[in-house]
């Protein structure tokens, strides 16, 4: 407890603090964290020291690597690490190239299939709810057609948010304004500036927490497509390989794979051909 009259001074990060956790970041969930990261790992913590009433980096570490800490801390640790940054239809050419060349194909090769679609790396949920509107969107011009989702994210937080599917009217903005009147339902009080994605399509997504780092992905099925995007960008070239590797696994032959635009495979060890700018697919 801080003294009534004290000025309470925010914890500073040791070298020898900022080593022991970022090495412990990029061992449990692949994030890499160099020198040049320290300041925002030291601010984003500080958070964190303060809800749990402590004072030193020191006595933090001490707390999270403990069994107690292990159990109690991780997870709103990695919380604090991962960076979430997503908008409804990002980089919206992969959803044109996904409508106009990947379902009309598909179709044509799996009539009366269910697609199955994973977005790893969902952050709160606009990447896998845009999915889910230009995938209804395609069901209305190809009767027949069926899909599923899953979402999946470290973030604990993150995943909460998605599944209450719940946003702002200046985060839903990029959704095109014929889809946010048969997706978006509006707040009865208007003021509020509240949308939520309508049930028919929240019920298409599942939300699950998975770390790419662990051993098993607790995926018995292969998949039609993946969506990771910018996720990557935060491994080092050993960790994208390992993870590519793992991706291409559980993908079904002919299979395609959405990487974030600044991300390239090039000059992985992955068995992946390009297709279209940052889209990859698995050979049939
Ligand atoms: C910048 S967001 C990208 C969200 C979305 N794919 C997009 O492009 O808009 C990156 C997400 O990857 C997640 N992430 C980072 N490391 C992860 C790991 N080891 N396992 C699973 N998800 C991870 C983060 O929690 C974050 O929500």
């Amino acid at each position: 407890m801080v003294e009534p009259g004290v000025i309470e001074h925010s914890a500073a990060l040791s070298a020898r603090d900022f080593g022991r956790l970022s090495r412990f970041i990029y061992d449990t969930c692949g994030i890499k964290m160099p020198d040049v990261k320290k300041t925002m790992l030291e601010a984003r913590l500080q958070k964190r020291l303060r809800t749990l009433g402590i004072h030193s980096f020191t006595e933090y570490c001490d707390f999270l690597f403990s069994p107690e800490g292990m159990e109690k801390e991780l997870v709103q640790m990695l919380d604090m690490v991962t960076t979430n940054k997503t908008d409804f239809f990002r980089e919206p050419d992969h959803f044109h190239y996904l409508t106009q060349t990947v379902l009309p194909e598909w179709v044509k090769r799996h009539p009366g299939l269910t697609l199955s679609i994973w977005s790893a790396g969902c952050s709160s949920g606009e990447e896998p709810y845009t999915l889910c509107m230009v995938l209804s969107e395609f069901a209305l011009r190809n009767p027949g057609f069926d899909f599923r989702i899953l979402a999946t994210d470290i973030s604990t937080r993150v995943l909460e948010k998605a599944k209450t599917a719940i946003y702002t009217e200046s985060q839903v903005e990029p959704v095109p304004m014929d889809l946010k009147k048969k997706y978006l339902l509006r707040s009865k009080d208007r003021s509020s500036g509240i949308v939520r994605i309508v049930p028919e399509l929240r019920e298409k997504v599942r939300f699950r927490r998975l770390n790419f780092m662990d051993d098993d992905f607790g995926m018995r099925e292969q998949l039609d497509i993946i969506f990771c995007r910018n996720v990557i960008i935060y491994f080092d070239r050993p960790t994208q390989e390992k993870l590519l590797q793992r991706f291409h696994r559980q993908m079904k032959p002919g299979a395609f794979i959405f990487m974030g635009h600044s991300e390239t495979l090039s000059g992985l060890d992955v068995p992946l051909a390009s297709v279209y700018p940052t889209v990859y697919r698995r050979p049939k």
